[in-house]
């Protein structure tokens, strides 16, 4: 079969699986390829059980697979015969030298630019799909353009918004599509052939176009602002704790002013996931970079009350089980870091674990998706953890569960069974205020949950 464009994404991982799988889904007229270093990622898409756990991409991974949708490691032959290039490799926060903690560690970045320039012998549209400090492109579009052989690169920002757990629904039915490119001609003539790709199936009217800065900064200050409502709401919850006011009903009341709006406004052990921290930090980083500490300040808070919600959280678990945690049953419900995917990159998960193995408690972990990357996350951590899938065979013996996330599973569970099978008192500590409260109560528990009066029986 000869297809109309062919299109390479070099990254499998949770943004280019998933968004690649969509494009070949909705545009069965492209070839789409998608490369990565790692062969046992590309082995795992090329096999019935997936690197990544997201709902509904099994069945889309299965009908576009081997159709027009390709998963390989041969990233030279990819970049030879792909005209339109995403590149959506990871850029983590960068861990040594000018910049550590803070920066984004540009260099999978920067090699995959050289590797395009290397192989390429004709002509490439190539886009931005990993999230980058503003200004990327053009380091990118230097390092490509330097050659004169009469190929050349055109550089393009498309920031991918997808929320991991519904990458699916948002990759169909996104927000917006937002690109970002140079205003020349042929910079506006590899947008325009962006767009007609994403207009196979979503509306004009939800694909917007800007300057390619402004394309790149978009994405940065659009993670910034979700984890701010988070870290705002939470900063609340630790008053409302002090005041009995309920955050339940205070994110309710402030919630329907149209104005603020009722999303994200739920207290919680603080946001986790690969991208909220390091993408803010990257922001401050920029604007310390630029001479701007207060702006810096400014976003660096919403960082540190998400640490402080953390640290909170297990404070208030000491305080209730009467200043020790030794030797006692705790059992976490949930280690990713949030529901319907088993990714734990940056999991508060990950710190109360730690922290509760510090005060040498005895953990036991239980999760639907996420307990093999729980075990890599904790290997070598020392201390007493099981891993035990059953949520309610996990819980047995131990003193207090701590729901870390909200998986749909926890609100069905037999909580008299699990109160009976537990060392008394027993403890519920809800870390996203999903359970039925009184009800546990009732049933013999000592409930905490975040940012409302506790429930106890003495
Ligand atoms: N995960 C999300 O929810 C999300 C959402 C929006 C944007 N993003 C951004 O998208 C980018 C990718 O994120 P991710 O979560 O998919 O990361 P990931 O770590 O899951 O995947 C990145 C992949 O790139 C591969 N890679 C690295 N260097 C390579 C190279 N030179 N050649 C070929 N492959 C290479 C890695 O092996 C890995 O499989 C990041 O910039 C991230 O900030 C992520």
């Amino acid at each position: 079969m000869t297809f109309g464009k062919t299109i390479l994404c070099i990254g499998a991982g949770y943004v280019g699986g998933p968004t690649m799988a969509m494009i070949a889904a909705k545009c069965p007229h492209c070839r789409v390829t998608v490369v990565d270093i790692n062969p046992e990622r590309i082995a795992a898409w090329n096999s019935d059980d997936l690197p990544i756990y997201e709902p509904g991409l099994d069945e889309l991974v299965r009908t576009t697979r081997n159709r027009n949708l390709f998963f390989s490691t041969d990233i030279e032959r990819g970049i030879r015969e792909n005209d339109i290039i995403f590149v959506s490799v990871n850029t983590p926060t960068k861990s040594f030298g000018l910049g550590a903690g803070m920066a984004a560690d540009l260099q999978y970045w920067e090699k995959t630019a050289r590797q395009i320039l290397e192989f390429s012998k004709s002509s490439k549209i190539v886009i931005e799909k990993s999230t980058l400090p503003v200004k990327t492109a053009l380091a990118m579009e230097r390092i490509l353009n330097c050659r004169d052989n009469g190929i050349c690169f055109d550089v393009l920002s498309n920031p991918e918004f997808l929320a991991e757990g519904t990458a699916v629904r948002d990759l169909e039915h996104p927000d917006r599509i937002l690109i970002g490119s140079r205003d020349t001609d042929s910079g506006l003539k590899a947008r325009q052939t962006l767009v007609d790709i994403y207009a196979n199936w979503v509306p004009r009217q939800r694909i917007i176009t800007s300057g390619i800065w402004s394309s790149e900064l978009s994405k940065l200050v659009s993670n910034a602002f979700l984890a701010q409502r988070i870290s705002s709401i939470n900063a609340i919850s630790a008053l409302c704790e002090k005041t009995e006011a309920d955050v339940t009903e205070v994110s309710r009341a402030i919630g329907m002013d149209t104005r603020i709006g009722p999303k994200f406004l739920n207290a919680s052990i603080g946001f986790g996931g690969s991208c909220f921290k390091k993408d803010i930090l990257n922001l401050v980083y920029l604007c310390r970079y630029y001479g701007l500490e207060e702006v810096a300040h400014y976003w660096e808070n919403v960082v540190k009350i998400n640490d402080y919600q953390q640290e909170r959280f297990i404070r208030n678990m000491m305080g209730a089980m009467f200043n020790t945690l030794a030797g006692k049953g705790i059992c976490l419900w949930g280690f990713a870091f949030k529901a319907n995917t088993g990714d734990t990159r940056e999991s508060p998960a990950i710190f109360i674990a730690r922290r509760l193995l510090e005060e040498r408690a005895e953990v036991v972990i239980s999760d639907p998706k996420a307990l093999k990357n729980a075990r890599s996350d904790l290997s070598g951590v020392e201390g007493r953890v099981r891993y035990v899938e059953d949520p309610v065979a996990a819980a047995e013996g131990c003193h207090a569960i701590a729901l870390l996330t909200e998986w749909h599973l926890y609100h069905e569970l037999d909580f008299q069974k699990i109160f009976e099978s537990m060392a008394q008192p027993a403890f519920i500590f809800d870390g996203r205020n999903i359970l039925d409260h009184k009800r546990c109560f009732d049933i013999g528990f000592n409930v905490y949950p975040v940012g409302k009066p506790p429930l106890r029986h003495f």
